[in-house]
């Protein structure tokens, strides 16, 4: 398994409905491939994970990174994973689109933590979910 975790901003010509669309289309497009992970929106901010075989997440980063729809792409990490997040989540793609939805996946993580399951990669990801993303 392979992941890749990266903040970046949302061009300014994009309205809410196109932002929206995108990240239907990504999920959609993720759960039918497997990959796995999370889209969050705020504030003109993504923050993304991706989880998937090395080829299917490289070959989608590229992709991404290529969209004009966003710019100053700044990579948390890019890395193989010995536990997968997401598939420990509840193996999918997920939109964090609500402060209960971003809430549970924290609840996640601290239970991961104390059961001494937590990984480099989910600590590295935790200071960014503590943004001030949905509340
Ligand atoms: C912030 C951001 C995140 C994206 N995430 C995904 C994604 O997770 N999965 C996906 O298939 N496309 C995602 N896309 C869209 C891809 O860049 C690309 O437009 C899409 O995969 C269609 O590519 P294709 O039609 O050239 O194959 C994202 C785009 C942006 C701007």
């Amino acid at each position: 398994m392979y992941s890749i975790a990266y903040i970046s901003r949302a061009s300014e010509a994009l309205t809410d409905y196109e932002i929206h669309e995108m990240m239907l289309s990504s999920e959609r497009r993720n759960n039918l491939f497997g990959i796995k992970g999370m889209l969050l929106f705020k504030d003109g901010n993504f923050l993304q994970v991706l989880e998937g075989t090395q080829k299917q997440i490289q070959e989608l980063y590229d992709k991404i990174c290529a969209d004009s729809r966003h710019s100053n792409i700044y990579e948390i990490f890019h890395t193989e994973l010995r536990s997968p997040i997401f598939k420990e989540y509840n193996s999918k793609f997920n939109l964090i689109t609500s402060s209960f939805e971003l809430a549970s996946l924290k609840m996640f993580f601290k239970r991961q933590k104390r059961y001494g399951a937590f990984n480099t990669s989910a600590e590295e990801l935790e200071p960014f979910l503590g943004m001030n993303w949905l509340t």
